[in-house]
């Protein structure tokens, strides 16, 4: 080989590195293939630069036509000088191409392009196995000489390594939408079948509530309705009074805990007018539910006094206004709610027996979120459709968000997690909700602060719930456990009815089998 001056030599060396650097920070096939193509022919001096990627299936090659154009030329892995470079392994290079029998005329019939000179190399990954070639086209200034090959020879094996990580990028991405959207559909058909009154949930535990919320709807039985804050009193509360003969009669909430003593007996019976100076005749919360429901949260708080007012409206079924002289009939039914244990209460003299009695006929306890944490990934769907129906922006949670969020302390249970689900979809700014989003605000577990919670099996433990962003295997996994966890769920729910299993999950018998087989579920 002719000798190469030191100083020109060493300028290309860093010219390549330059480009192989850019060319691996590039994670598009498109605009690799673009950047590829812009460098080449800087480098060397010509006019046009083109890579051929080999579509093994078919033994063609195909190109982008030109820069930034979408358009794809394709053409028989056998034909032409890129074919002969693929083919033969080696350097082709054609100083004259209108003379060269391999030059292929059909491709600048078909570009509009006039071919003087070429130069194409091979491109094979680390592996040897050869992916396409690198074509330059049009030397400025003679045709391709002996260094040019060496300097094209570079680049391409460089390109083979950045043009195989971007495929294999792209095919991720591929596979990652598709699960992604299988997950939402199935979400969806989950979804719309456990959604009875509005409570949410598949598991026993909530299932419990609703068949006993079912089971009472005829009766009009007082129920006492325990849970801590945010675990979703009201909602029960609602769902019996809404499933009840007296749907179509008014549903009164009042929090005991808000009122002050001195307002209690008024806001409950209702005042006469002029009790005192300047009051008006108020109609209270008894009278405005009558022939419906009253809802009293927080009963727990309400003074010994009030304990007593309340026990004999449920007695006699009448109310005295404060400053009345006449006993209102009133028919209301009692639900309560509170986040007391009223019986260490009673121990402690501050609630009365006689009343706890009379609005517990039925007992309706509801499980703090960290005890169902089984339910999470449906919640948080369900409060993202919710926002979705609200404001008509889809969103999706990415599945590793749905673990997070399973493995989370979430000390204001269902109310906590719904709100938080609402803050992340009015700040996300893609469709796509992440797990950088879910950091922001999200109170997590710390390791001291918070006993950590039990979390099922089927969960990593909230310190090991680091699943990779890119990694897709991982990503394969956490929806493959939740899947299996759900099936798992609803056999066990279903005592191994298939036949039911396969319905509540939205899927054929056959499907069911099929995924129990992969999960090895017996
Ligand atoms: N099982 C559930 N399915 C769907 N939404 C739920 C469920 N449980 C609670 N929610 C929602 O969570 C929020 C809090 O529920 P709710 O107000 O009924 O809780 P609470 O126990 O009365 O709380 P607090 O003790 O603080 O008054 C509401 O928006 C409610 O709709
Ligand atoms: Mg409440």
């Amino acid at each position: 080989m002719a000798s190469i001056p030191g100083g020109d030599f060493a300028e290309r060396l860093s010219s390549i590195l330059s480009i192989c650097q850019k060319m691996s920070s590039e994670r598009d096939l498109g605009t690799l293939l673009d950047l590829m193509a812009h460098e080449a022919t800087a480098l060397l001096d010509c006019d046009r630069a083109s890579i051929f990627l080999l579509d093994r299936e078919k033994n063609e090659l195909w190109s982008k036509v030109a820069l930034g154009s979408d358009e794809i030329l394709r053409l028989d892995a056998r034909l032409g000088v890129v074919g002969t470079a693929v083919t033969t392994g080696k350097a082709i290079n054609v100083p004259d191409a209108y003379r060269d029998p391999r030059f292929y005329e059909a491709i600048d019939d078909r570009t509009g392009y006039h071919t003087r000179n070429l130069l194409a190399v091979a491109m094979r990954n680390q592996r040897g196995d050869i992916l396409g070639a690198f074509e330059v086209l049009n030397k400025r200034s003679g045709p391709f000489n002996a260094r040019d090959e060496e300097a094209l020879t570079a680049l391409a094996s460089h390109a083979a390594v950045a043009i195989e990580t971007a495929q294999l990028i792209t095919e991720l991405r591929k596979n990652q939408d598709e699960l992604a959207q299988q997950n939402a559909n199935l979400w969806r058909e989950v979804e719309s079948k456990y959604s009875a009154h509005g409570i949410v949930g598949t598991g026993q535990r909530i299932q419990q509530v609703v068949r006993l919320v079912e089971r009472i709807r005829d009766s009009l039985v007082n129920v006492l309705i325990t849970g801590e804050s945010g675990t979703g009193k009201e909602l029960v509360a609602k769902a019996i009074h809404y499933t009840s003969p007296r749907t179509r009669k008014p549903f009164v909430a009042l929090n005991c805990a808000a009122l002050p003593e001195p307002l209690v007996e008024s806001e409950l019976f209702g005042i006469e007018k002029g009790v005192a100076t300047g009051v008006q005749q108020r109609v209270g919360q008894f009278q405005k539910a009558d022939g419906g429901t009253l809802f009293l949260d927080e009963i727990g708080d309400l003074s010994l006094a009030a304990q007593a007012k309340i026990l004999r409206v449920l007695q006699e079924r009448v109310v005295e206004r404060v400053g009345g002289r006449s006993a209102i009939p009133v028919d209301v039914r009692l639900l309560a709610a509170t986040n007391k244990d009223l019986e260490a209460e009673i121990a402690r003299g501050s609630f009365r027996e006689d009343l706890y009695y009379r609005i517990k006929v039925i007992h309706i306890h509801m499980p703090a979120l960290r005890e169902i944490r089984e339910e999470i990934p449906l919640l948080a769907n369900h409060f993202l459709k919710e926002y979705a129906n609200e404001t008509g922006r889809e969103l999706e949670f990415a599945p590793e968000v749905i673990l997070k969020m399973a493995a989370a302390p979430w000390p204001g249970n269902i109310r906590q997690l719904r709100n938080e689900v609402m803050r992340l979809a009015a700040c996300a700014r893609q469709r796509r909700i992440t797990e950088e989003d879910f950091w922001e605000g999200i109170p997590m577990p710390r390791a001291a602060a918070v006993a950590a919670p039990a979390v099922p099996a089927f969960l990593p433990a909230p310190a090991a719930t680091a699943v990779s962003r890119s990694g897709s295997r991982s990503l394969k996994r956490a929806v493959a456990d939740l899947e299996r966890q759900m099936i798992l769920d609803a056999l066990n729910g279903t005592r191994n009815n298939q036949q039911q299993a396969a319905r509540q999950l939205g899927l054929s018998r056959q499907g069911l089998i099929n995924k129990m087989k992969r999960y090895a579920i017996a």
